[in-house]
């Protein structure tokens, strides 16, 4: 589709009140992967929840796949994986599908064939007589992300979609968001593990008390404070000396007990001072080793942004 596939302006949700979300505006484009951050209570379920018609907006508007939020046009195109869900226990993996299927209006030969499909693709396969009851948080997680993809929507809302899974799980979770997002998918992610935001996201938000407070694609986020490593074989002290006659901005990267190569994180303000430094490193008899480009982690960015953190090194 042409446009943004979600458009949210001034959108404020009140509980009495309470303000869970105050004036957020968002815009996700098509294909992307777009991921929201935030505390505990942040409002980042309660904006899912708006979007998808669950919940009615107090103030401000959102648009989704191009139609007013939660009209059933735009629902037939969408797919939720709740946080916390509980699907009925006495179902089994295809039994869930063919319910959640058959609720999407598929027909019968249709399901049977992307029952199969979805079940092998979350990783289920084999296991198609085991009783929801029987299941491990993972194989949860599984089903429920199954039953976001069965009727195959352009728009998808993963809240929390690799909680309690374990690694090779989730590496194998990403690779699906991945392979959807390649698809031309468009997703909707709540996370809270930064690593793997920073791995699978285009854009990402981060709410505070229900307040937008930062949003951009990864490389806007975290390229503001550009910064190279400096490693030595032994400590650079004539290096050093000249950070601190030119007054280079500069920390040491070493953990504590550490032993060498000598690492110094460097902030030079212009290319020529760069050029200069990495000359005069390449001089310095406690021997240059390597020499690494260095981004704020979206770690960093986050923090800061919640005011937890007020510089990043220094
Ligand atoms: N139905 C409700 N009635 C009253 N308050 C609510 C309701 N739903 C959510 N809240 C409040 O709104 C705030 C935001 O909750 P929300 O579930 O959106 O947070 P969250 O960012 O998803 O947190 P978490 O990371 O723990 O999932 C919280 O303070 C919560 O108590
Ligand atoms: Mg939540």
């Amino acid at each position: 589709m042409a446009g943004p596939v979600l458009c949210v302006s001034g959108l404020t949700k009140r509980f009495r009140r309470f303000e869970a979300l105050v004036g957020v505006n968002l815009s996700v484009e098509p294909g992307t992967v777009f991921s929201l951050l935030g505390q505990n209570g942040a409002g980042k379920t309660t904006l899912i929840k708006v979007l998808l018609g669950i919940l009615k907006p107090s103030e401000g508007t959102a648009q989704v796949l191009g139609f007013p939020v939660g009209s059933v046009q735009a629902r037939r195109k969408i797919g939720y994986l709740p946080e916390d869900h509980r699907f009925p226990e006495y179902h089994t993996g295809p039994s869930l599908l063919e319910f959640y299927g058959g609720l999407q209006g598929i027909p019968r030969q249709e399901r049977r064939k992307r029952i199969g499909f979805w079940l092998d693709r979350v990783g289920l396969g084999g296991r198609e007589t085991v009783r929801i009851r029987e299941y491990s948080k993972g194989m949860k997680q599984r089903i429920g992300i199954a039953q976001a993809l069965i009727h195959d929507p352009d728009l998808i809302f993963l809240d929390e979609p690799t909680d309690g899974v374990d690694p090779v799980g989730r590496r194998e979770i990403r690779d699906l968001m991945l392979d959807l997002k390649r698809m031309g998918k468009t997703l909707f992610l709540n996370s809270h593990l930064l690593g793997e935001v920073e791995l699978v996201s285009d854009r990402v938000a981060i709410l505070n008390k229900g307040k937008m407070v930062r949003e951009g694609s990864l490389t806007e986020l975290t390229g503001s404070r550009p910064s190279w490593i400096f490693g030595f074989a032994g400590d650079p002290i004539a290096f050093r000396q000249i950070l601190m006659a030119k007054g280079v901005q500069c920390s040491v990267m070493e953990k504590p007990g550490a032993s060498p190569p000598h690492q110094w994180e460097v902030f030079p303000e212009s290319e020529a001072v760069f050029g200069e430094l990495v000359k005069l490193a390449g001089e310095d008899p406690a021997g240059l080793r390597f020499l690494q480009p260095r981004r704020e982690s979206l770690e960093d960015v986050y923090l800061k942004s919640l005011g937890q953190r007020e510089a990043v090194s220094a």
